[in-house]
């Protein structure tokens, strides 16, 4: 995708380590045809030079509140107005403090509060920061105010220590920044994706699980078992049910996409883990299982790098993973009002889907045909087969986006039906 030539983005750069990443991310930005004008604090610049950020946005840093004045025609209020998005990178525990609570000290916190222009924020700090009391209220408020997060990751942090708070990478930034252009550019937040408005809000008020990705099954230090699947679709789900109200939890494998708009998402590795993460996501009223969770895994995983041996073949025992949507269809407790399973099939693609619903205990099962000549795993597009207990229909080639809304709209139908 490349940017309209009219998409104006305002880069708030501040005062965390992981500052060196906006150079990327300028560059990226760029490379897709945006204007790219930048705010820099006072802090950020102990991190990155106004000159570099100049180089790469091709446009003069603006830092200081009260110079402004030198020149008239970009005052504060010119400045956000003149964005399309502004985009804080990376949101320091410091800003997303002054933007929760309305204080407007210098230039950033003041054009934040400014606007009325749709605000995404890459917050990066210490694990510790991140999880504090203080700076989850904080968080909890912006996006209540319709302020978009992307990130932050869990992995390795600068300061040595492991876990959440790692900034998002840059091409995870600029995914998320696509979303929410194509999703309109004011707060407060409407519907993120072009609903029909017979559509708004079908699901307001109803909680909606869905799973996304391949899962990773490890077999030594290195090495491990997975997939093709991209996460495009079931993100794509996930991203439609927020849009029509549902409040959503998405439990992602490890993929190469942003974090959809609305709802949480929880990042998991392997079957076993997702399948703890979606039991304690419970009651729902809808699960959606559009994960590709690894049938298969190691029986047992090697604690050092497995070597070759010219003399005897690797024989790796597999064990199965748990089904996770057969755990879900059977329940007898928490059992979600709908149960909807994705067939992925190469052959046999009604047969094995009508098997799956009936063994599974599913409502609905969304079939589609993963031989590798449809391109389907991994694409930008979908042809699906839908199976119910009343029976089967098949929709066009369309984008997973359309897919997924078309999906959402029919499950808002189905739970009306149930009658919970
Ligand atoms: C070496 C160093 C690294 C820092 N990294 C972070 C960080 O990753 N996240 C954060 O929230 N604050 C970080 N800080 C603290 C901020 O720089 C500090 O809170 C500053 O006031 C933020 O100002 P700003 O939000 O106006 O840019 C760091 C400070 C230092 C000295």
């Amino acid at each position: 995708m490349t940017a309209s030539p009219e998409q104006r983005i305002l880069l708030i750069i501040c005062g965390g380590i992981a500052a060196y990443k906006t150079l990327e991310l300028i560059r990226r930005l760029r490379e897709r045809g945006f204007f790219v004008r930048a705010v820099m604090t006072e802090a950020a610049q102990q991190f990155l030079t106004k000159l570099s950020v100049e180089s790469l946005t091709e446009s003069r840093v603006f830092d200081d509140l009260f110079a402004l004045t030198e020149d008239s025609s970009m005052g504060h209020i010119e400045l956000s107005r003149d964005a399309d998005l502004l985009v804080v990178v990376p949101a320091t525990a410091d800003i997303l403090a002054k933007m929760a609570h309305g204080l407007a000290g210098d230039l950033a916190s003041t054009l934040l509060l400014a606007t009325d222009k749709k605000i995404l924020v890459a917050p990066a700090m210490n694990l510790r920061m991140w999880l504090h009391p203080a700076i989850q209220r904080n968080a909890a408020i912006l996006q209540k105010d319709g302020v978009v997060f992307v990130g932050p990751e869990e992995g390795d942090m600068a300061c040595g220590e492991y876990g959440p708070g790692r900034m998002s990478e840059p091409l995870a930034i600029l995914a998320a920044i696509e979303q929410v252009l194509a999703s309109g550019t004011r707060i407060p937040l409407p519907a993120h994706l072009s609903h029909k408005q017979e559509e708004a809000g079908v699901l307001a008020g109803r909680r909606v699980l869905v799973t996304s990705g391949p899962t990773q099954e490890a077999i030594d230090p290195v090495r491990y078992i997975a997939n093709r699947s991209s996460g495009k679709q079931g993100h794509a789900i996930a991203a439609a049910a927020a849009a029509v109200g549902a409040d959503v939890v998405l439990v992602s494998g490890p993929v190469a996409l942003a974090d959809p708009l609305g709802g949480r998402t929880i990042h998991v590795k392997t079957a076993r883990e997702m399948l703890r993460q979606v039991e304690a996501a419970l009651p729902v009223d809808i699960f959606i299982g559009v994960a590709a969770v690894a049938d298969w895994r190691a029986a047992e995983t090697a604690p050092e790098k497995i070597k070759k041996d010219p003399k005897q073949p690797l024989c790796l025992t597999l064990v199965e993973n748990p089904d996770i949507l057969a755990a879900m269809g059977r329940r007898s407790k928490d059992r979600p009002a709908l149960v909807v399973g994705f067939a992925a099939e190469s052959e046999q693609l009604i047969e094995n889907a009508q098997a799956k619903l009936m063994v599974k205990n599913c409502d609905m099962i969304v079939a589609n045909d993963v031989s590798r000549a449809s391109g389907i795993l991994g694409g930008e597009n979908n042809k699906v087969l839908i199976l119910t207990k009343k029976g089967k229909e098949s929709w066009p080639w369309m984008t997973k986006q359309e897919v997924a809304r078309r999906l959402v709209a029919r499950l808002g139908t189905m739970l009306a039906e149930t009658g919970r």
